[in-house]
């Protein structure tokens, strides 16, 4: 028989959320932090222009998607790298810069991929303890071990939601070691940037890259489009790992219609961002205590393990899914994706039922 490489073999798949309602009773998702709403007409439009072309090739280096980025954001075009969502790129930064002699190190509550992609590529992956679910540079400086050759950092945090300033990246840059990869994930940076603290200046200093993706506030998880602004010499070797055409013609033009229309993406941010004040405000009047959170999902503290999964088991049973949080550390915790407001209003019936009828 063939034998796997021990590594891969005492791996566990990837945990996807479990969707599958009761019979007759509809689906409702709050569990995958998808967009509460489609993404801008103009994107449905590039796309469809695309396909009839669809016997070529996609432009393999992104080149119309880069610029557009790069005039949205100010940066430098040649530093931006594209992959298949930014799973894409978390895979192939640990495929480069992680292995048996080089281990990964995140937060205690990190999104669970950074640990996937530590183990594909055979790599210790080491935690540093939050602070009320919240990155501490303190915490992540004294995990810091001899070996650590990539710390990411997702801010704001998934399931957390929390956020830390980019002063505090700061600080952690310069504690860290220069040849430790520092990797910020902003994946719901777009939610938070009205705050003005964009981080892309950080990658200047050559072993910082700061990664971004279409799948949350532009709505289009579907169409699998991520991207990252990286320092030349780290894109130089992450482009010998990439798969070659990851990203399809209709994803590079959707996303570059996506950036084109800000004012949409803008709408959505704010839309959610009044959606998720709401459910806040709704939740603590049920007596459940949500995280504050600078993204479009709240992480709702529901007092114990225990109580999580029976809520769980209680919103499952009516077609309502939200995300348990065992896997990232968080077992008391649920986490519910700001979607659609009927939906919403499902949800938090549905807890004000259990927590009114729980035992
Ligand atoms: C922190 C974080 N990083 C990366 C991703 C992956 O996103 P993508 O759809 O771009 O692969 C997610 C998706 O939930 C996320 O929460």
């Amino acid at each position: 028989m063939t034998i796997p490489r021990p590594h891969i073999i005492s791996m566990a798949p990837y945990a996807l959320a479990e969707l599958s309602a009761p019979e007759g009773k509809p689906l409702i998702s709050l569990s995958q932090n998808e967009s509460l709403r489609p993404p801008s007409p103009k994107v449905v439009v590039a796309a469809a222009k695309v396909l009839e072309r669809g016997m070529l090739y996609p432009d393999p280096d992104w080149t119309a998607l880069r610029h557009t980025l790069a005039d949205r954001h100010g940066i430098e075009a040649g530093n931006i790298l594209c992959g298949s969502g930014s799973l894409d790129l978390i895979g192939c930064i640990a495929r480069v810069f992680a292995g048996p002699d080089r281990a990964v190190l995140a937060p205690a509550h990190a999104y669970p991929f950074f640990q996937t992609a530590a183990q594909m590529a055979d790599a210790r992956f080491d935690t540093a303890p939050e602070d009320a679910a919240t990155v501490s540079v303190d915490s992540m400086l004294d995990a810091v071990r001899a070996d650590t050759g990539i710390v990411f950092v997702a801010n704001p945090g998934n399931p957390t939601g929390t956020r830390i300033p980019k002063s505090e990246l700061i600080c952690l840059r310069a504690g860290l070691r220069p040849d430790i990869l520092l990797v910020i994930d902003e994946a719901y940076g777009e939610f938070a940037d009205h705050l003005d603290e964009r981080c892309f200046d950080l990658v200047q200093g050559g072993n910082t890259v700061v990664l971004r993706t279409f799948s949350k506030a532009y709505g289009m998880a579907g169409f699998r489009v991520g991207w990252g602004l990286f320092p030349s010499a780290i894109a130089t070797e992450l482009r010998k790992v990439m798969n070659p055409n990851a990203i399809t013609a209709v994803g590079q033009a959707a996303a570059r219609a996506a950036v084109e229309d800000d004012a949409y993406m803008r709408e959505t941010c704010a839309e959610t961002a009044n959606l998720r004040d709401w459910a806040t405000a709704e939740l603590h009047q049920i007596g459940l205590t949500p995280y504050p959170s600078f993204t479009n999902f709240l992480l709702i503290d529901m007092g114990s393990a225990a109580a999580a999964s029976q809520a769980d088991a209680a919103l499952r049973s009516e077609g309502i899914f939200l995300r348990p949080q065992s896997g990232a550390g968080l077992p008391h915790a649920l986490r519910m994706t700001i979607g659609p407001k009927p939906a919403m209003q499902a949800a938090l019936n549905a807890l004000r039922h259990w927590k009114e009828t729980a035992t």
